[in-house]
């Protein structure tokens, strides 16, 4: 492969990311650029920036993902996104992506309110990806590496569904991009 990994994850959004995120009203390419101006916005470093931008990576990559949700599975977005993405990108950009969905999880058990706040497509999905955490999940799942950064990455995620929103493009993530590679692929 040729490509640096900016320019390769830019043509993974640019080139498939036009398609709607789930029944939300954004595209997987507005949600990705929503979720990332969230992470900057509140001046999160830039490994969890990029977590922001690439944290649906895995819904682009899996061409059967409407069919896995029509037979009622779960395809598991965030594993698939965070295996790929740990060719190119550090631990603590992948750990974050990896554990998005547990984040989601773990904030209904644990945070009164967190559930109202959620989209139907999540609270959807939610079913799928085994629903609320019970009090033991939640306490053992908080002590994972990673954890916490999910939990901002979640909150952010969810705010990033707004049809109306203007943000940066693609282009302005080249530099927490290359700031957030393994070492020797900088
Ligand atoms: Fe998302």
């Amino acid at each position: 492969m040729t490509e640096d990994p900016f320019t390769l994850m830019r043509d993974i959004y640019e080139n498939g990311g036009g398609q709607l995120y789930d029944a939300e009203a954004v595209t997987q390419l507005e949600h990705a650029l929503q979720s990332a101006d969230q992470a900057e916005k509140s001046g999160a470093a830039s490994h969890l920036i990029v977590a922001a931008l690439l944290h649906d990576i895995g819904h682009l990559l899996n061409g059967d993902e409407k069919g896995a949700a029509e037979r009622g599975e779960d395809a598991l977005h965030e594993t698939c996104g965070a295996a790929f993405l740990s060719r190119w990108f550090k631990e603590e950009v992948t750990d974050a992506i990896r554990h998005h969905v547990a984040a989601k999880r773990y904030l209904v058990a644990t945070e009164p309110g967190y559930a109202e706040i959620l989209s139907p497509v999540s609270v959807r999905s939610l079913e799928l990806q085994g629903g609320a955490f019970s009090a033991d999940e939640a306490e053992s799942w908080s002590r994972q590496p990673g954890a916490e950064d999910a939990v901002k990455l979640r909150r952010w995620d969810d705010m990033a569904k707004d049809v109306d929103a203007v943000v940066p493009g693609f282009e302005a993530y080249r530099e927490h991009i290359e700031n957030s590679l393994r070492s020797g692929l900088t």
